[in-house]
């Protein structure tokens, strides 16, 4: 059986040594500064490459959606009606001539975007063209982590955890990517109970239909949302142990669907996600929120769950004993 709560001691150890990492993960003005930097310079090259061109440069990912720490990529949309652009290749070259490195394009990714290394502002950066559905997620993030202030620490923490133990590669690793993890982490806020976070999704909203006709209006009035945990009275550290917990011990995952649009679990039935093999029972469920015929805990198979699963229980056993710098210690091959 697994603990089922901290010592008092330990909680306030834990709270607090996850304040101190928190400070350190918090991105510094001058790394804030230099990806508005990029996205100057970036407009720019647009504008001398093809003058007369409408672009619009906008951040989504972690640069606009508060999760972001100083070595997170930017996450780059380009908007613009010049529709060549959508190949992406004159675009890798043109950046290529102005300076940039490592630049080429991910062809295998649902959204095809060109990856690069700026080494003047020393920064990874992530492109795509006129792909404005990411955006929207961002937006959803950033409102659920204004609604609580604990949201935005723990959420860092975890990321920073996944980034340490390598289970953040939704590509080439097989594991899961940074959003799936907040999905995560927001359905777990949600099902706290009281809960910290509402559903946006089930509040009363303005209809928003997306590009692809998609209904993905969600409530992002934060003069009304703030404040909706305050019932709630756990701490971060508190948190961090119940996250590990649950999913290390406490979820069924034959059963169920992590859902942030419903702000509760869905039986695999109600969506239709039934098991069909053996291995399928050992598969991460994890609806997209815009997108819910989308699975995103699908780029991992069961063996990458499996292994996933068990660094999850080894930090919550790290986690129970109050070691948070063992917990998110970086990962090295075993001698
Ligand atoms: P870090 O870069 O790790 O700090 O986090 P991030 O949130 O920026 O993640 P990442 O760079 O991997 O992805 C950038 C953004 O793309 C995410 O924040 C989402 O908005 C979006 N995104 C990533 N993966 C998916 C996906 O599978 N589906 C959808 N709809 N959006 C995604
Ligand atoms: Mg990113």
């Amino acid at each position: 059986e697994p603990k089922s709560a901290l010592d008092p001691d330990e909680e306030k150890k834990l709270t607090g040594d996850m304040r101190e990492l928190y400070d350190r993960l918090l991105p510094s003005p001058e790394s804030e500064a230099r990806r508005l930097q990029f996205v100057k310079k970036l407009d720019k090259i647009l504008h001398t490459e093809w003058p007369g061109n409408d672009f619009t440069v906008l951040i989504f990912g972690s640069s606009g959606n508060l999760l972001c720490t100083n070595d997170s990529d930017v996450d780059i949309c380009i908007q613009t009606p010049m529709k060549s652009l959508e190949t992406m290749h004159p675009l890798a070259e043109a950046l290529h001539k102005h300076g940039m490195e490592d630049v080429h394009c991910v062809p295998g990714a649902k959204v095809p975007i060109v990856k690069m290394w700026d080494p003047e502002l020393s920064l990874a950066v992530d492109m795509n063209v006129n792909n404005t559905l990411a955006l929207e997620n961002t937006r959803m993030i950033k409102t659920y982590v204004q609604i609580d202030e604990r949201v935005r620490p723990l959420a860092m923490i975890i990321k920073h955890w996944t980034k340490q133990r390598i289970l953040n590669d939704a590509g080439i690793g097989g594991t899961l990517s940074s959003y799936t993890w907040i999905c995560m982490i927001l359905n777990f806020l949600q099902t706290r109970d009281p809960p910290i976070l509402p559903a946006l999704h089930q509040m009363p909203h303005k209809n928003y239909i997306a590009q692809d006709g998609s209904e993905s209006g969600f409530a992002d009035d934060l003069e009304v949302l703030s404040g909706f945990g305050s019932k709630n009275t756990e701490t971060i550290g508190e948190l961090l142990f119940a996250f590990f917990r649950r999913y290390g011990y406490e979820i069924d995952y034959a059963e169920y669907v992590v859902s942030v649009r419903h702000g509760r679990l869905l039986s695999r039935k109600e969506k239709s996600w039934e098991i069909t093999s053996k291995e399928g029972q050992w598969r991460l469920c994890v609806e997209e929120p815009f997108n819910t015929t989308r699975n995103l805990g699908n780029s991992a198979d069961s063996t990458a769950f499996r292994g996933i699963h068990l660094e999850i229980r080894n930090a919550f056993q790290l986690i129970s004993e109050a070691k948070l710098g063992k917990c998110c210690e970086l990962y090295t091959f075993p001698p």
